[in-house]
C-alpha cells in the first residue's frame, strides 16, 4: 500500500514546485535592452511564444530559424523594427497579422529571439 503511494507523492511534489516556480517567474528574462527608451510596448514574452507558434511560426520557424521568412534568431533586429514589420508587413509576410495585446506580447518574444 505505501509502494503505491510513493508515485503519487513524487508527482504531488512535482507539480508544486512547477507551480511555485511558474508563479514567482523565476527563470523570466528581463526586458531586452533594444527596447529601452524606444517607446515599443512590449507584452508577455511567455503568452508571446504562443502567438508566435500560432500566428509567425509557420514562416519564421518553430524556432526562429527561418523558412519563408527570414531568421530571426541572434540577428540583433531593433524592436522597432519587428513592430513596424507587424504592422505594415511586407514581401508576403501579411500586414496586421496580430494586433493590440497579441502584438505586444509576439514583439517581447521576437525580442528575446533575436537578442539571442
Ligand atoms: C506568410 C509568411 C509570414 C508570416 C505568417 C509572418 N512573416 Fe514575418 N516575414 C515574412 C517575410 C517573407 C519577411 C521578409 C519581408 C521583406 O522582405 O520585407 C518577413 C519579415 C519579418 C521581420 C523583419 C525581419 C528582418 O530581417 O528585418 C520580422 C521582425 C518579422 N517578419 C516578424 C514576424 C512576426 C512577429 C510574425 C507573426 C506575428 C510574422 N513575422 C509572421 C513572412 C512571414
Amino acid at each position: 500500500m505505501r509502494k503505491a503511494l510513493r508515485p503519487l507523492a513524487l508527482f504531488a511534489a512535482v507539480t508544486v514546485t512547477t507551480v511555485v516556480l511558474a508563479t514567482l517567474h523565476v527563470f523570466k528574462p528581463g526586458t531586452p535592452k533594444a527596447a529601452v527608451g524606444s517607446g515599443v510596448k512590449l507584452g508577455d514574452i511567455y503568452r508571446g511564444e504562443t502567438v508566435y507558434s500560432q500566428s509567425c511560426a509557420s514562416c519564421h520557424g518553430a524556432d526562429g530559424g527561418g523558412g519563408v521568412g527570414p531568421a530571426l534568431v541572434g540577428r540583433g533586429i531593433p524592436v522597432t523594427r519587428i513592430k513596424s514589420q507587424i504592422d505594415a508587413g511586407g514581401g508576403v509576410m501579411p500586414a496586421q497579422i496580430v494586433s493590440g495585446q497579441a502584438e505586444e506580447d509576439a514583439i517581447a518574444y521576437v525580442a528575446s529571439l533575436t537578442a539571442k
